[in-house]
């Protein structure tokens, strides 16, 4: 089976309780559940991690590339900065894995700051703006890719 790892950044495992108006009211347990069917149904084997820590992720974008995974990537506020992050994940799609970056909302349509993506260039794609159903595209869109 295809190997997905579903990669969340800092401040996802508030999903739920943190501006709900925006993330929407689903927690970080119901998008790692969510994440594990729709894996499923498209014939892939999900696994959905959280960590507020940088140098976690960068290890976790290391472990795909190591493992042979495909990886779905929110790097929440570090899309903004992390070159670090950058580094780790151009690592994934030079080493021919696909790595799609999403966002629940649509950073464009924000604050200016988040109008930049330090990631989005070593990505292989984008999915922003629909809430947890960027990752359903996201992982519809690597099945996809791959049939
Ligand atoms: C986010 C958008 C980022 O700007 C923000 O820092 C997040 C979540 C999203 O999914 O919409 O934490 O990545």
């Amino acid at each position: 089976m295809t190997r997905v790892l579903v990669l969340n950044g800092p401040n996802l495992g508030r999903l739920g309780v943190r501006e709900p108006e925006v993330y929407g009211s689903a927690t970080h347990a119901d998008l790692a559940r969510q994440c594990a069917a729709w894996g499923a149904e498209l014939g892939l084997t999900v696994e959905t991690r959280q960590s507020d820590d940088e140098s976690e992720m960068v290890g976790w974008l290391h472990q795909a590339v190591d493992v042979r995974a495909h990886v779905v990537l929110n790097p929440a506020a570090f899309t903004h900065y992390s070159y670090a992050l950058r580094d780790a994940a151009a690592q994934v799609t030079t080493g021919g894995l696909l790595l799609v970056e999403v966002h629940l909302s649509n950073p464009a349509t924000r604050e200016t700051f988040r109008h930049t993506s330090v990631i989005g260039g070593v990505a292989t794609g984008t999915v922003a703006g629909f809430g947890t159903d960027s990752y359903r595209l996201a992982l519809s869109a690597i099945a996809t890719r791959l049939a």
